[in-house]
């Protein structure tokens, strides 16, 4: 019985989804436009005004690529338009949209469930920055992680609250995962910390916390971009790392950290950004030795080794760094050895 009329629902469920997508077509995509125009309370540049008019072709409009072939909306791209409002569910019946783009906004309230239904996105991106304000709130819910095709989610700068849902790491073509500056809690799923796809992560600035894979070189083998600061994060910083040959950036300060001396740093020649400023990181000898290595890293840019309990001699070789590194920060060190850099 139970077998049958699960059968049942699933065929019963799959000519429903048919038909949807059938009767959907330029015209519920005007609708869901029109909607989002609906929901807009200031545009300064008055685009909807005097753009998106329902005298000319949606795919005419300001932001809209449509499909040649298919004639349907796939990208909405209304960034930086400095536009408030809110976004309305109807949003989600863009149901060939790849990519959503409404970042450098100031929209505001919560981002509507059926946003993280639209299976077809690529990107979803509603990232702010500091100098504007998008401030969308709400949970990322675990539907998220049906949304397979997705290769970058920007939700950066918002007010986002809740737990990162553990099915995120479900997308397996995800690149990109850019959740900082927000109000995420909890512990960090561990899945998320195993995506073979991932070059991107970055998470500063909420209130997450969890230890790192000992073999985190196995579990992000691609990760280049790794921004862990402003939470609380604890447990050593696995000397593995040193392995994930691809990474540019390495940023875990402002956590809880108690543990990181690798002398095989020098292996990460890509390497332009390190810091592990303000944690509790304590060296085993007074030479720092464990820092001769980054003489290897020719592109590094950039050294915070701030407000640790490390105290002790940087060695002589980081002087080899000195056509490339801008700025070093190692306040508990002996301020000689920084003038030996600047030589
Ligand atoms: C879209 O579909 C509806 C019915 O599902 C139909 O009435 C309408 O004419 C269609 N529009 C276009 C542009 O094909
Ligand atoms: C809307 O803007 C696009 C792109 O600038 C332009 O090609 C189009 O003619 C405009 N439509 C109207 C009605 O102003
Ligand atoms: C289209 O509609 C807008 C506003 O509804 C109007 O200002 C404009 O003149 C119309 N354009 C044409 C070509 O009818
Ligand atoms: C569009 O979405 C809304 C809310 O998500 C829904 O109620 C409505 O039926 C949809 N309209 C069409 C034409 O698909
Ligand atoms: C969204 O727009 C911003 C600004 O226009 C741009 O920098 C960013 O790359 C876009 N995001 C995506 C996913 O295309
Ligand atoms: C954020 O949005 C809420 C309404 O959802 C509003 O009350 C608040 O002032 C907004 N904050 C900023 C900084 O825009
Ligand atoms: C924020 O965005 C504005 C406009 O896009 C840009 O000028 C500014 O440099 C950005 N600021 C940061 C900190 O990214
Ligand atoms: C989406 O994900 C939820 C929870 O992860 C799952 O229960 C649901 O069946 C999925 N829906 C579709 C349409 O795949
Ligand atoms: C990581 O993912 C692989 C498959 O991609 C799986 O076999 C392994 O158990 C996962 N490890 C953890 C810690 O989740
Ligand atoms: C962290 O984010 C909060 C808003 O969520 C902001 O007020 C604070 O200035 C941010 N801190 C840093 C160091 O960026
Ligand atoms: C780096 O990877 C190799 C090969 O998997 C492994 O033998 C070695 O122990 C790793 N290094 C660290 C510091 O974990
Ligand atoms: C640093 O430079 C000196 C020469 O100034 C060289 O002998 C030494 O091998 C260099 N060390 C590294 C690790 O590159």
């Amino acid at each position: 019985m139970i077998t049958v009329s699960l059968t049942h629902c699933l065929l019963l469920c799959l000519v429903v989804a048919a038909a949807a997508a059938a009767s959907s077509n330029i015209t519920t995509d005007e609708q869901a436009l029109l909607a989002l125009k609906d929901h807009i309370t200031y545009d300064p540049t008055n685009i909807f005004a005097h753009n998106w008019t329902s005298n000319t072709s949606v795919c005419t409009w300001i932001g809209i690529t449509c499909d040649v072939n298919s004639h349907r909306v796939t990208a909405l791209d209304i960034s930086q338009f400095n536009l408030q409002g809110t976004i309305p569910p109807q949003l989600g019946n863009l149901s060939s949209l790849t990519t959503l783009n409404l970042s450098h906004n100031k929209l505001s309230g919560s981002v509507p469930s059926s946003i993280y239904t639209m299976h077809t996105l690529n990107f979803l991106d509603f990232t702010d920055n500091s100098s504007l304000f998008n401030n969308l709130s709400g949970a990322i819910p675990k539907e998220i992680g049906n949304l397979t095709r997705l290769k970058g989610i920007y939700l950066g700068d918002n007010k986002l609250h809740g737990e990162i849902p553990h099915e995120i790491a479900n997308l397996r073509n995800l690149e990109d995962l850019e959740l900082g500056i927000n109000n995420l809690v909890s512990v960090l799923p561990a899945p998320i910390f195993n995506m073979s796809t991932l070059k991107v992560l970055i998470l500063i600035n909420n209130s997450l916390s969890g230890s790192l894979p000992s073999r985190i070189d196995l579990s992000l083998p691609t990760v280049e971009v790794l921004n862990l600061a402003l939470n609380r994060f604890f447990g050593t910083i696995p000397s593995s790392i040193t392995n994930a040959s691809k990474l540019t950036v390495l940023e875990l300060g402002g956590n809880t950290f108690s543990g990181f001396n690798p002398n095989t740093i020098g292996n990460l020649r890509n390497l332009e950004w390190l810091s592990v400023a303000y944690n509790y990181l304590k060296s085993p000898t007074s030479k720092l030795s464990f820092l001769s290595s980054l003489a290897n890293c020719k592109k590094l840019r950039s050294l915070n080794l701030n407000g640790n309990p490390l105290d002790g001699f940087l060695p002589s070789s980081i002087g080899n760094l000195s056509m490339s590194l801008k700025t070093l920060y190692i306040d508990t060190l002996l301020k000689k050895w920084a003038l030996l850099i600047l030589n």
